[in-house]
């Protein structure tokens, strides 16, 4: 702009367009801009605070609780990535992705929330409260559903949905949809739908993906729910242990200030699980929280119950409990090679031997399931395996085994296959497996990774061969 156009336009701003005829200094022409500029600037903040939208759900849950602080939550820690997201090696593009995903933040599962009203019985029949942290119980009242999705788990569904369009949109098209299965739980459908939603929002509304598969309620064979191995135990003994080891003193402390609640160690468990469900529930610090912060060690002993729960549940420690992630395992191999599913375990084959309800010429696939069977599917692959089993009385600091960062609600398994062009011979070309768990890049050690997290696509199915020779005998176990 030249200095005469300036001119204009102050005077078109300021109704005094005949001032240049005397044209004024040009260092009070600056001033006057300057003046401009910030009355300019300053209606321009003030009406964008007005409109800002109001805070996310996100964004008011990380203000009570920093992710660091939510990982004592263990399997009810919400959404958070364990580390940077890193895009593909260079010379590497994504040419498929399987994603593997827990549903959103839900309220206790039914089982739960019997046990909570139970604890929450005892605690109210005290017959007096003798610490201010317990106060709040005088007109306290449970109100948490049960089962299914708060609207916070809806928004972290709907976020994932954009993230993976950000991520992936080259791999996507009208003609090549995400394929999307669920599993028949109202939350992973509801979770399906948000993450829909989502995925076309990013999009501006080009990609309208649909939730394509949903398990037939009355299916038994599902490879995205456990609970099909009868043979296989509980994990309970686990976690009892730990319980009896660490909550003694904190139950002690909780009885002596409730006289008369004679709570047990589980029923302490119980009542620290309210910290997390009301948290996420009403997005306001539960009193349940403040409660336990002011007792030691409550929650750090609540995240290894975590830990332990899941480790011998379907996890490592668990005997029959890797055999429920084969499965899922063989049709993952299915897709990455493009080939049919060969399976003798839990899959469909009604479902899975049929290009409509199992295709393979797809790029996106999204999976919704629970954490029980991530954990088993994690477990099949080889993932975050352990030095040694956990120690159910003496947490090991140091431990990869940490279910907050594993299967928070809306966790994710991202498995990417890669093309990548192998150097100095540029028009051949490699099929490699990358996988991320909360963006964190994988060791892939079983298949011989570079530092980069990087398998051959061969390297990768040959290394599942528990999968593939359908658990080595393990399945007919479940039966025996
Ligand atoms: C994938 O296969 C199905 C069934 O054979 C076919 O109808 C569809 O057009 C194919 N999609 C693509 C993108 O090739
Ligand atoms: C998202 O999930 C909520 C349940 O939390 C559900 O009521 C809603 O219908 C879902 N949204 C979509 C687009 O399906
Ligand atoms: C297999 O899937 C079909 C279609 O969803 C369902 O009707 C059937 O019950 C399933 N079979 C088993 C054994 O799970
Ligand atoms: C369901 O699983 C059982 C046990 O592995 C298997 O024998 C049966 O063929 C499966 N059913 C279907 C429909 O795939
Ligand atoms: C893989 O990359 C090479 C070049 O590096 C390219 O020629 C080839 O078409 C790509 N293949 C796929 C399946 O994307």
């Amino acid at each position: 702009m030249s200095e005469s156009d300036d001119l204009q336009e102050l005077g078109l701003l300021t109704g005094t367009r005949k001032a240049s005829q005397n044209s004024p200094s040009p260092w009070i022409i600056r001033a006057i801009k300057l003046a401009l500029c910030s009355v300019a600037v300053s209606v321009f903040l003030v009406t964008i605070v007005h409109l800002k939208r109001a805070p996310s759900r996100q964004q008011v849950l990380d203000r009570l609780f920093p992710a660091s602080q939510r990982r004592t939550w263990a399997q009810y820690a919400p959404y958070a990535p364990v580390a940077e997201a890193r895009g593909p090696p260079e010379g590497c593009t994504v040419s498929q992705v399987n994603i593997l995903q827990r549903h959103g933040a839900r309220f206790p599962t039914a089982g739960a929330a019997a046990r909570i009203l139970a604890a929450l019985s005892k605690i109210q029949s005290a017959t007096s409260f003798n610490d201010p942290n317990l106060e709040f119980l005088r007109n306290y009242e449970y109100a948490l559903g049960t089962d299914d999705m708060v609207p916070y788990g809806a928004e972290e569904s709907f976020d994932s949905g954009v993230e993976a369009y950000w991520r992936y949109q080259h791999l996507v098209s009208d003609q090549i949809l995400p394929f999307i299965r669920s599993d028949k739980s109202q939350r992973d459908v509801d979770s399906a739908w948000n993450w829909t939603a989502g995925f076309s929002t990013a999009s501006r509304h080009k990609l309208k993906p649909v939730v394509s598969f949903i398990v037939d309620a009355a299916a038994r064979n599902n490879t995205l729910d456990g609970s099909q191995c009868p043979g296989a135990g509980r994990g309970e003994e686990q976690t009892d242990q730990w319980l009896a080891t660490h909550y003694p003193q904190v139950t002690a402390r909780l009885n002596a200030n409730a006289p008369g609640a004679e709570l047990t160690d589980e029923n302490t468990y119980n009542l620290i699980s309210l910290c997390p469900f009301e948290t996420v529930a009403y997005l306001k610090k539960s009193p349940w929280c403040t409660l336990f912060e002011s007792i030691p060690n409550a929650f750090d002993g609540f995240e290894y119950t975590g830990d332990l729960d899941k480790f011998y549940k379907t996890g490592y420690g668990q005997y029959l409990g890797p055999v429920q992630g084969v499965g899922y395992m063989n049709e993952l191999v299915a897709r990455l090679t493009e080939s049919p599913v060969r399976d003798q375990t839990q899959t469909n084959h009604s479902v899975d031997d049929f290009p409509y309800t199992f295709p393979l010429n797809r790029t996106l696939y999204l999976d919704f399931s629970h954490d029980n069977q991530m954990i088993a599917i994690f477990s099949a692959m080889g993932l975050f395996r352990q030095p040694q089993p956990l120690d159910p009385t003496e947490p090991d600091p140091d431990r990869t085994w940490r279910v907050s960062a594993m299967v928070p609600f809306a966790g994710r398994m991202v498995v990417e296959r890669l093309n990548c062009s192998q150097s100095g011979r540029e028009a051949r070309s490699q099929k490699m497996v990358r996988i991320l768990v909360q963006d964190q890049v994988q060791p892939l050690e079983f298949c011989g990774a570079s530092e980069n997290g990087l398998c051959t696509l061969d390297a990768f199915v040959d290394s599942q061969a528990y999968a593939r020779n359908k658990g080595e005998g393990d399945w007919e176990k479940c039966f025996e």
